[in-house]
């Protein structure tokens, strides 16, 4: 490499399958924080700089003219389709961004709660009485899939069907050729959905956007379709980290749980606090301007990787961040990102978090982790927690 392409400073780590990471991506992170320069490059998956202090997070996100979406992945691959809004950048993403944020407004969601609640506590009698489970295939994984399933207007009839499609697409075990084709397939299914609402609109959120305009023409149906592509990718899998990681927390931390039982209140800052202390996104950008960072010179055309929970772990922001207590006054956190790109599902998502919890202390209430050796996270850009086994008497 000639002189002038040499990055530095040069820490190597490998986002998808570092080892302390496969074991605890959190504990692996805070360690990162503390040992490593702040900005670095890795030669791991092709080279690209990592981001490692809150502020130089904050800076790849608040500035899309340098750092772009439009490959969200690392290293990034020329053929992924555009997934919007997630993968446009300014002036583009706007008019698109708009037109959905009506459908996640607080008050867009809030018709969604009682539904939500009925099949909280329907999973949650059935799961009771058996005492133990493991969390994440048994509860994790299904709410968000029924939540997905109704707000968009697929029919429930097929809840078992794409429950299991689903499940296997985010398996850790998936093959990339397997994950392929269970997008096609997947793909097959939302197809089929938007040609029926094209042809019979209902009262679901794809057939409203149907009839939405854009700059005063309706969207096409490849549109419709990576609009549709991105809720699943984005909605199913986050909620059900965000529910697995606050558990296995909670497991651990009786204390928080006995209030959680004695003022259900709680639960809506102890949700924040959760997100905070274990957000599980680190979400790359593409550089298209040289620029410095943290002293660091980083290239037109080098990736870079912004991993979320480092600003809601920065001791400027929360005083003494590595503690859960929901006795703050604000909860800084970027686990819903920042910036233009900040995540439309965040109302949903909370409203998921807070019925669970609330469903779940008031009819299971106390519970333990089991360690079975099987409890490994998995890496890469949206990280989660494999398994999880609990108990309860
Ligand atoms: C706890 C659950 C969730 C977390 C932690 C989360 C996190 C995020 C993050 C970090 C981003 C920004 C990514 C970036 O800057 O590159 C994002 C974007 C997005 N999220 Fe979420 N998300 C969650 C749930 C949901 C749900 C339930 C939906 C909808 C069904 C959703 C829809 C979206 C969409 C559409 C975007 C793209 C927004 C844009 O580009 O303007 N998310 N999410």
């Amino acid at each position: 490499m000639p002189d002038s392409q040499i990055r530095t400073p040069v820490f190597e780590f490998d986002y998808i399958a570092d080892e302390g990471l496969l074991a605890d991506c959190h504990a692996r992170y805070w360690e990162l924080k503390e040992s490593a320069p702040p900005v670095f490059w890795t030669n791991e998956h092709g080279g690209h700089w990592m981001c490692n202090t809150a502020a130089s997070v904050t800076k790849v996100l608040r500035h899309p003219e340098i750092f772009s979406s439009r490959f969200l992945s690392i290293p990034p691959n020329p053929d992924q389709p555009k997934m919007i809004p997630e993968s446009l950048d300014p002036p583009e993403h706007r008019p698109y961004r708009q037109l959905l944020r009506p459908f996640f407004e607080s008050k867009a969601i809030a018709p969604l709660e009682a539904r939500v609640v009925e099949w909280t506590d329907e999973l949650l009698t059935e799961t009771a009485a058996q005492g133990e489970c493991e969390f994440v295939s048994t509860v994790a994984s299904r709410l968000p899939v029924a939540v997905f399933m109704e707000l968009f207007g697929f029919p429930m009839e097929s809840f078992d069907e794409f429950r299991s499609l689903v499940t296997t697409f985010f398996s850790v075990r998936a093959a990339p050729e397997e994950r392929a084709a269970l997008a096609q397939e997947i793909m097959g299914h939302l197809a089929q959905l938007i040609q029926s609402r094209m042809a019979e609109p209902k009262d679901d959120m794809i057939s409203k956007i149907i009839v939405s305009e854009i700059d005063g023409r309706k969207l096409e149906f490849d549109e419709l379709m990576s609009i549709g592509f991105l809720m699943f990718l984005a909605g199913l899998d986050t909620v059900t980290n965000a529910m697995s990681f606050g558990m296995r927390h909670l497991a651990h931390d009786e204390a928080l749980r006995q209030r959680a039982i004695d003022d259900p209140s709680i639960i809506p800052d102890m949700v924040e606090e959760l997100l905070r202390r274990y957000a599980f996104v680190a979400t790359p950008r593409y550089i298209v301007q040289d620029t410095e960072l943290e002293g660091a010179q980083l290239r037109a055309g080098d990736c870079i990787l912004a991993p979320l929970p480092l600003i809601g772990w920065d001791e400027k922001l929360n005083e003494d961040p590595k503690n859960v207590s929901v006795e703050r006054q604000f909860y800084r956190h970027a686990a819903f990102g920042s910036g233009i790109h900040t995540c439309l599902g965040l109302h949903l998502a909370r409203m998921e978090l807070i019925v669970f919890y609330r469903a779940w202390f008031s009819s299971i209430g106390h519970f333990r982790q089991i360690e079975k050796g099987d409890e490994s996270c998995r890496g890469g850009s949206v990280m989660a927690l494999e398994n999880l086994h609990l108990e309860w008497t």
